[in-house]
């Protein structure tokens, strides 16, 4: 036991076999370090079931001298290793040490194992470009822990996707996974879909209804378009977030808040920061870790694998396009792609359902792709791809008759994404606004 905990292993010690199993059944252990005799059930018994039910716990058998016989059972029963008393501690030390390595190992070609499953990227992340490895080196080290985490990124990037990915790696991937969009809530609703109110605390609240922050329980709530909530929240978020607590409104009891928050924002903090919209302090707790998703025209070099993705993905049952022309391809390739993977998501299903097939042709292709708009040679680039963005609005909004919804659609961007640049770029008073549905 000694021996062990100077080893550096962090030992639980059990009297028989059935105390044994009833920790192994509380949570994973690595190392089940057994005597064969033993009343009630003997080591060989305790190493069958532990076989059977805990398949990854590794069994090293202590047999006392004469009882080599045993010892060659247990291995043949699955022991990893036999130590016979007395033992010398070098003989002990080596047993141990090599186990870990073999364990480490296995862990290893298990996680390589579990990235590899698309062969194209991580989990259902495509794309093996630099920066998405990067990418995916992050989601593991994140996933680990529990500290908080700030996705930023432009609008269709995968903040969503990956914070999903983060979840799903986590030890806490059994627990809930509560996605929130800051943008899409009435600001008068927010702080009662958060944080939940008691029966009676304002008019209409006729019960009593658990908030979300809550409902994620132990595992993430996924807080996108953080720079959308209103500040007042933010302070309140900041505040449950320092004591790990909730106030639901209208109680005096406080409930535990257990979750890891995951905050997304397509928007540049700092400007955010500056124009007030987000507060400094509440930055500071969420970006403990932080992610920069980045933009496709970034790492052109994975839409290949994203479009043959998306065929495979939309192709469903019927299988009519199978393909893409070198051509379209190209275009593909050329474009600069402001709406970012979401925006190609929805090139390839408009051409999908569109094309004849059996290959996406050029001609399947959104009209913005056919007559790339080119920047301006000269001038400093940010102003280049403002007007770009600008220019990209306004030809949706006319071509959809001004109906936001669906310009939002064809541009691969949020509901709220356009409502708030129609504003930055002062597009109303261009086209007439409506809206379908
Ligand atoms: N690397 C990727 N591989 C496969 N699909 C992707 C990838 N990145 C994004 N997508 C897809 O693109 C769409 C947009 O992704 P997501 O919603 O995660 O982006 P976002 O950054 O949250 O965008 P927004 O800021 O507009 O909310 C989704 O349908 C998602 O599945
Ligand atoms: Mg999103």
């Amino acid at each position: 036991m000694m021996l062990l905990k100077d080893l550096g292993f962090d030992v639980e010690q059990a009297e028989s076999g059935p105390r044994a199993l009833a920790i192994l059944e509380s949570g994973p252990t690595d190392i089940v370090l057994t005597d064969v005799r033993m009343p009630g059930m003997n080591g060989l018994e305790l190493l069958g079931a532990i076989k059977e039910r805990y398949p990854q716990t590794a069994v090293v058998i202590m047999t006392g001298y004469g009882t080599i016989p045993s010892a060659v059972e247990a291995i043949k029963l699955g022991a990893y290793d036999y130590i016979t008393k007395p033992f010398a501690v070098e003989e002990f030390r080596q047993v141990f040490k090599r186990l870990v390595e073999m364990q480490e190992l296995t862990r290893e070609n298990h996680l390589l194992r579990e990235q590899l499953k698309t062969r194209q990227g991580f989990a259902n992340i495509i794309g093996t470009s630099g920066k998405m490895q990067k990418i995916y080196r992050l989601i593991l080290k994140a996933a680990a822990k529990r500290h908080h985490v700030l996705i930023l990124g432009e609008s269709g990037t995968g903040k969503e996707l990956v914070a999903r990915a983060i979840h799903a790696q986590s030890p806490w991937a059994n627990q809930p996974f509560v996605p929130v969009d800051c943008g899409a809530l009435a600001p008068t609703l927010i702080e009662s879909e958060l944080f939940g109110h008691v029966r009676g605390a304002f008019t209409g609240a006729n019960q009593t209804r658990q908030g979300l922050l809550a409902a994620a329980g132990g595992g993430t709530l996924f807080l996108d378009e953080i720079a959308e909530l209103p500040v007042e929240l933010q302070a309140k978020l900041l505040r449950a977030l320092q004591e790990r607590e909730i106030k639901p409104i209208g109680s005096n009891e406080r409930v535990r808040l257990e979750a890891r928050i995951i905050a997304a924002t397509n928007q540049n903090v700092e400007d955010a920061i500056k124009r007030g919209a987000v507060r400094k302090d509440l930055y500071f707790r969420l970006n403990v870790v932080s992610l920069k998703m980045p933009p496709l025209r970034e790492r052109k070099s994975d839409i290949p694998a994203l479009v043959h993705y998306f065929i495979d993905h939309f192709g469903g049952e019927e299988g009519r396009i199978a393909g893409i022309s070198y051509e379209a391809m190209t275009r593909l390739m050329n474009y600069n792609w402001p709406g970012n993977v979401r925006e190609l998501e929805n090139a390839i299903q408009r051409a999908m359902v569109l094309g004849a097939g059996p290959l996406i042709q050029v001609k399947d292709l959104p009209s913005n792709l056919l007559y790339p708009m080119t920047a301006p040679a000269e001038g400093p680039e940010i102003l280049a791809l403002e007007e770009l963005e600008r220019r990209a609005i306004l030809q949706a909004l006319e071509a959809t008759g001004g109906d936001r919804l669906r310009a939002a659609k064809l541009l691969g961007i949020g509901k709220t994404t356009i409502y708030r640049k129609i504003k930055q770029y002062g597009l109303a008073k261009d086209v007439a606004l409506g809206e379908t549905a």
